[in-house]
């Protein structure tokens, strides 16, 4: 079953199409991450899901529900994570997350009950008690994540939750979205970092000026520049005769397929562990020393590439 189905979404703000035709659909239990450079169109397509403003045109179902059309039902199913951080600075972490339970309807000792559990699940037990102001980018983002899964949605949804945090944050969120998933929470995962995508999630959608220009596994969208891996060995200058090697390599590989590059030797291949002892074996023959080996996957940075010509982190 879909737990979310986008269909042909559109968003125009006056004259700009920021949204331009969106669809994807979401299993349930799957985790889904939408990546794509400052602008994109991610955090407008999320605020469409999740109800914070209607598409233009298009449709949104979570579950077999409508969301432009039947909200409240939908909401109950959804746990939000917005880009922007929305905490009371005064009050304690543990008043914040029993404000946003009381809004999830959650009241009494069950109230009590979640605000615990989720307090240890972002790792906050101990500074329950503490003023939000005077927690750190990434605590404040924890309490965020954890006021929105309060009320254990089935559906959870993040806009870049670790935008300017520390390190130590980040992993912890990235620790606790991969348990949440692991325990049955389907996750939408918005992000401009491709290594936090690639993470955590079974299925990618890049979306660049207002549209999904590829959506997919991470191996699928691997596929899309030839899924390329590429073997590198850096080599020591002691023995290190280039015009030798290349010959000794021609006789395994074509020319476009490997490269020698000051002092290193470097071969793509689809499945690199395949042509892992001729490819060294060549080299070594000519007397020359490896220093190391290091086999290079292909990513999502250098898909966006071949996209779009462009670095996801111009
Ligand atoms: N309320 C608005 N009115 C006019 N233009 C808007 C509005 N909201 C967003 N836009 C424009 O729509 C485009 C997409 O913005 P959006 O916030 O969805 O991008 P994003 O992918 O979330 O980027 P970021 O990674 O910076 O958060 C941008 O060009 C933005 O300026
Ligand atoms: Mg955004």
């Amino acid at each position: 079953m879909n737990m979310l189905t986008v269909q042909d979404l559109r968003k125009i703000f006056g004259k700009f199409e920021a949204v331009k035709g969106v669809s994807f659909a979401v299993e349930k239990g799957e985790s889904y991450g939408l990546l794509g450079p400052n602008g994109a169109g991610k955090s407008t397509t999320i605020n469409m899901i999740t109800g914070l403003f209607p598409p233009t045109s298009g449709e949104i179902h979570i579950k077999d529900i409508d969301v432009v059309k039947n909200q409240k039902q939908a909401q109950k199913w959804i746990g939000v994570v917005p880009q922007e951080i929305a905490l009371y600075q005064s009050m304690s972490a543990r008043e914040n997350l029993k404000f946003w339970g009381r809004m999830y309807d959650l009241s009494g000792s069950a109230l009590e009950k979640s605000v615990d559990q989720v307090l240890e699940i972002i790792g906050l037990s101990e500074r329950a008690k503490d003023k939000v102001e005077t927690f750190s980018g990434g605590m404040k983002r924890r309490v965020n994540i954890g006021a929105a899964i309060l009320h254990k949605p089935e559906l959870l949804i993040m806009d870049e939750p670790t935008v300017g945090i520390d390190p130590q944050s980040r992993n912890h969120i990235l620790e606790t979205v991969k348990r949440l998933n692991n325990e049955g929470m389907t996750i939408i995962y918005t992000s401009h970092y491709m290594e936090e995508v690639e993470y955590l999630c079974e299925r990618i959608g890049i979306v660049d000026h207002g549209e999904l220009i590829a959506s997919g596994t991470l191996s699928e969208l691997r596929e899309t520049i030839g899924d390329h891996s590429k073997i590198i060995l850096a080599m020591d200058k002691e023995r290190f005769n280039p015009e030798q090697i290349t010959e000794s390599l021609t006789t395994f590989f074509s020319d476009k397929d490997f490269q020698i590059q000051d002092q290193q030797v470097m071969v793509f291949h689809k499945e690199p562990q395949l042509i892992l002892t001729d490819f060294i074996q060549s080299v070594t023959k000519t007397g020359a020393k490896i220093t190391s080996v290091d086999i290079v996957e292909p990513n999502l940075e250098s898909v966006f590439l071949h996209l779009t010509g462009r670095n996801l982190r111009d």
